[in-house]
């Protein structure tokens, strides 16, 4: 008898014996499902002994805290035991994501993926679309796509796209030819998931020129994120040179870590408070390097959100500016590994940030705030182990997600949908944010409603590895894929 049936048998004796939850011993969170929840929701939650738990009707409520209330609880009346007393609470926990996963499993299969019709047009909510394939040769893991303002100088046309390859080739996209790549940038750690990650214009680049770089930077064998900007100088057509580069952020090389994973990184734009005039201020993200701790230690570079003068300056009003040993440029802590920024029509940040097994987050940024990561977290581990729950203690101050993935997609990009200056697309979306997943292989439109995600669409799936969502200078949005290697865009259909 294989382990399996030996479980499902044992549940179903004890389902039958008492209908009282068995005390539990098993670890991962298929086999707190086969141990305890098998018996009479079935294998896939089809139902069997008991209601299906795939469809869209509740007892108690849809949310995760409804699903989390009716296990440790129970229903009183509808024959649902209560396992608050048998079961830890982040094992209670790591069985509302393991259902999330099976519904979401459920759902693909019954309902596929958003499909175009005949002419190639797909059908969404508000607004229909077809996809255009802007750049299919010549990229090399690219990470990130920006695009120059209106009547850029130094010989580079305005159409101009810049493209990062995680290798660390920066190169442009002018004419529908991708150039070769920019002599002279930055030398990156390409290992794991470092390398040559975003790039972004100033907003005054017609004016100043400034074009920025986040990156691992290597030292030796351990490496950090790492911000410069730089001017692109075109000394012909076809040669492209990286010149004055300045350094804006570095950490100190203490905090440098040989791990592979977590580096962010993303660049934004904002002048000071949103002011018509302000100084223009730089954001910016790095993951906690697989060191989830580190996160909430604010001498530490690890797992934060930045704000800088677009010159590496440190704004005298950051949040925790002459606290001892503190990195100054910190501007929010406790973020696992931010790989989405955005602000907002209405300039409010927002940062999309992988959670582990289950549990990607979007969150509203807030000066000072802290995120959580590791202390609380919506998902569990990668071994199917529980781990936390989400829900902080009354001594806890941290700021609760806009909106989680259950189960993640793993999510890289994030941009809001607005006009550019070469006209409106998706008037229809404007202000949503749209997000990307990598191994969710999706992108993702959001509306909000105050501070949280009141509509969840999926406008693309299954078409490559989602590495960054951009709204172009036209209002199209532009999609970096990999595997394939591709960018292509969403333009608006009849
Ligand atoms: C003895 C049978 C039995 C067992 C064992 C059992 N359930 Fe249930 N469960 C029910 C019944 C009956 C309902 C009510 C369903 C309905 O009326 O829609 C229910 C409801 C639920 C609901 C709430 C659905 C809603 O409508 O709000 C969740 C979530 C749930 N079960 C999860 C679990 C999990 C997780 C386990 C294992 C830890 C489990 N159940 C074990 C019988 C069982």
């Amino acid at each position: 008898m294989t382990l399996f049936r030996a479980l499902r048998r044992l549940a179903l004796a004890s389902a039958l014996l008492s209908f009282a939850a068995p005390a539990c011993i098993a670890q991962s969170a298929d086999a707190l499902w086969n141990n305890n929840c098998i018996s009479c929701h079935g294998e896939n939650a089809q139902g069997g002994n008991a209601q299906s738990l795939l469809d869209d009707e509740w007892l108690l409520g849809p949310t995760d805290r409804n699903l989390y209330d009716a296990v440790r609880d129970g229903i009183v009346d509808s024959g649902m035991p209560a396992y608050g007393e048998t079961l830890k609470d982040e094992q209670i926990w790591a069985l509302v994501v393991h259902l999330r996963e099976i519904r979401a499993k459920d759902k693909r299969a019954r309902l596929g993926s958003p499909k175009p019709d005949d002419a190639g047009v797909f059908t969404t909510q508000h607004a229909n679309f077809k996809i255009e394939r802007v750049i299919t040769d010549g990229l090399d893991v690219p990470w990130s796509v920006d695009f120059l303002p209106p009547a850029a100088p130094r010989g580079l046309a305005h159409s101009a796209m810049l493209v990062t390859n995680r290798p660390g080739k920066l190169q442009l996209w002018v004419d529908g030819k991708l150039s070769s790549p920019v002599a002279g940038t930055p030398e990156v750690r390409s290992k794991g998931q470092g390398g040559l990650m975003d790039v972004a214009p100033h907003p005054e680049y017609a004016a100043n020129g400034w074009v920025y770089l986040s990156f691992s930077d290597p030292d030796g064998k351990s490496g950090f994120t790492k911000i410069v900007r730089g001017r692109i100088r075109a000394d012909s057509k076809d040669e492209l040179r990286w010149i004055d580069e300045e350094t804006i952020f570095e950490a100190d090389h203490d905090h440098y870590t040989n791990g592979d994973i977590h580096f962010g990184s993303r660049i934004l734009f904002q002048r000071q408070d949103n002011t018509p005039d302000g100084p223009w201020m730089i954001f910016f993200c790095s993951g906690e390097r697989g060191v989830g701790d580190l996160a909430q230690r604010l001498d530490r570079p690890n797992g934060k959100i930045y704000r800088l003068h677009d010159d590496g300056r440190v704004p005298a009003d950051n949040p925790f500016v002459g606290q001892r040993n503190a990195y100054e440029a910190v501007w929010s802590f406790g973020h696992r590994n931010p790989q989405g920024l955005t602000f907002g029509l209405d300039g409010r940040l927002w940062d999309t940030e992988h959670g582990p097994r289950g549990g990607d987050e979007l969150n509203l940024i807030q000066r000072g705030h802290n995120y959580g990561w590791p202390l609380i977290s919506f998902g569990i581990n990668y071994s199917d182990a529980p781990y936390k729950t989400p829900w902080p203690t009354a001594d806890q101050d941290f700021t609760m997600p806009a909106f989680v993935w259950l189960p993640s997609i793993a999510v890289c990009g994030l941009d809001t949908v607005r006009p550019g200056p070469d006209g409106e697309a998706f008037p229809a979306w404007k202000g949503d944010l749209v997000a990307g997943g990598l191994a969710g292989q999706t992108v993702e439109r959001l509306r909000i409603d105050g501070e949280s995600a009141a509509e969840r669409e999926e406008l693309i799936h299954g078409m490559g590895r989602v590495r960054d969502v951009v709204t172009g200078p036209d209002g199209s949005i532009y999609v970096v894929l990999n595997q394939p290697d591709h960018v292509i865009r969403l333009l608006p259909a009849e």
